[in-house]
């Protein structure tokens, strides 16, 4: 049978293949490591930014409520993850799962599907990274007109009490470019400076929420669930719910973890602790930080490209003002190099499958990178990160990867039941009950995104879904093997 054939050609493949196979790689992560990478990986925009925006447009401090919700639903999918990255241990994307299980022309949706994560999540850390720099560079006196340090359109106050428009946010889109240029010439991130950095981004904010918790004014915190504003997803109830749609983003990387199945010493016990640790130690950190930050500022004060930085700067502790930004700048530039850098891994399998133009495999014969992909991926995610808001980023984000978590949780129960019998080093407990409440939960966070963000994604894959008959379909490999 077709999927039969496919998961074991990926099998095969992945043992020839320099990312080794079950066999190649030595198995030397313990359960901690996997959760000091996850959480690693994890740490970024969404803590540092988009708590401020989901407080202030949606939840008010119920905020709180808002990243456990999201937590539980990321636990659900991670085990599936889990069971998947230990079946497939590839370099681990939804893409490469679904087009082993459920065939091409899902697995060209997901592929499409993940350019939202990928590139439109490097887009919306650059927004956020440039919030930070902008602050900082304030500190130091300098003064970046905010016609270019915000998106076009966007109206900002001025400490003059006038208001400025935003054009083009300058900072975010030249990050994006110089990691780009980084990461086509081959330089990568060694695993001390990466460590470095966790350690930064930890420390940075394990301070915030400790000496933070001494300036927290309760009466911030009431009433705890603000009142409905007459719309859906306005505060309320429905705004938890909008509000964990939207920090969902924070949790987004623990996916990466799963990649790490193949090292995993004892793959059936680490991968659950080294996902669901990740998830549990990053969503108690967030919990701390979206608690006392509503608590120090006034929630309708936090819609601010950089609100940890506002509540350190209200506090008035120069000193940890500027670690916190110098932390948060670091932190967020490791997420960055991530994503862009999965972006045009994913691009590039894809285009060995045949469902993207050569280019996209091409590598440079010195650098060893594919390093034409990296520049069109980095000018595209340059111009989205300078003429767009965080919010409509972050959120585009966040519905585009709940829509690939829910595929990988249908991958599951599918495969349960057409290769019931091959060997799973880890299996996901409570199946069918858990990947469906996966899928469910994913459901029920999608719901809770504003409508003009489902018409985007809708929107978008029309367009995948056309690129596909109009590419993909006529030149994949199956296709071509099959005439
Ligand atoms: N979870 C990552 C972040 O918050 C994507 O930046």
């Amino acid at each position: 049978m077709a999927t039969t054939l496919m998961l074991r050609k990926s099998l095969k493949s992945l043992a020839g293949t320099d990312e080794g196979g079950p066999h190649g790689l030595r198995r030397s992560l313990s359960a901690f490591s996997i959760v000091a990478m996850g959480v690693g990986a994890i740490i970024g925009a969404g803590i540092f930014v988009l708590t401020g925006t989901a407080a202030a447009n949606y939840a008010g401090p119920s905020v709180v409520l808002s990243f456990v919700l999201a937590a539980i639903a990321c636990a659900f999918v991670g085990l599936c993850y889990a069971e998947l990255a230990a079946l497939m241990p590839v370099s681990g994307s939804s893409y490469t799962y679904t087009y082993a299980t459920l065939g091409e022309f899902c697995a060209w949706l997901i592929g499409w599907d993940l350019i939202l994560e990928y590139a439109m999540g490097a887009a919306t850390v650059s927004v956020g990274w440039s919030g930070y720099v902008v602050s900082l560079l304030r500190d130091i006196g300098i003064h970046l007109p905010p016609q270019l340090t915000n998106a076009t359109g966007a109206v900002v106050k001025l400490a003059d009490g006038g208001e400025a428009v935003g054009v083009f946010n300058l900072p975010a889109a030249l990050i994006v470019l110089a990691l780009t240029f980084m990461l086509a010439r081959g330089t990568r991130e060694s695993a001390r400076v990466n460590n470095i950095m966790v350690v930064v981004k930890l420390a940075v904010v394990i301070s915030f929420v400790a000496i933070g918790a001494f300036y927290v004014d309760t009466s911030h915190w009431r009433p705890f669930v603000p009142e409905n504003q007459g719309e859906f997803g306005e505060f309320g109830w429905s705004g938890v719910l909008r509000g964990a749609a939207v920090v969902f983003f924070a949790y987004i990387g623990f996916d990466a973890v799963s990649t790490a199945a193949q090292e995993a010493i004892r793959p059936q016990r680490d991968m659950p602790i080294g996902i669901l640790g990740s998830l549990v130690v990053c969503a108690l950190l967030y919990v701390g930080v979206s608690a006392v930050l509503t608590g120090i500022v006034p929630f309708p004060e936090l819609n601010v490209p950089d609100p940890i930085a506002k509540a350190v700067d209200m506090i008035g502790l120069g000193w940890f003002s500027t670690l916190i930004k110098i932390g948060a700048i670091a932190g967020l530039t490791t997420v960055m190099l991530v994503l862009l850098y999965g972006q045009t891994r994913i691009f590039y399998t894809m285009s060995t499958d045949g469902l993207l133009p050569p280019l996209f495999s091409r590598i440079h014969p010195r650098f060893g990178t594919p390093f034409i992909s990296q520049i069109v991926v980095g000018s595209v995610v340059a111009l989205a990160a300078g003429f767009l808001p965080v919010s409509i980023l972050g959120e585009m984000v966040s519905i585009g990867t709940l829509f690939a978590f829910i595929l990988v949780c249908a991958a599951v129960l599918y495969l349960r039941r057409t290769e019931a019998t091959v060997h799973r080093p880890f299996r996901t407990p409570g199946a069918p009950l858990v990947p469906i409440i996966g899928i469910l939960l994913c459901l029920t966070l999608m719901a809770g995104l504003p409508l003009d963000t489902w018409l985007r994604l809708l929107i978008w894959m029309a367009i995948g879904v056309a690129i596909y008959f109009g590419y993909g379909h006529r030149h994949s490999t199956v296709q071509r093997e099959a005439a």
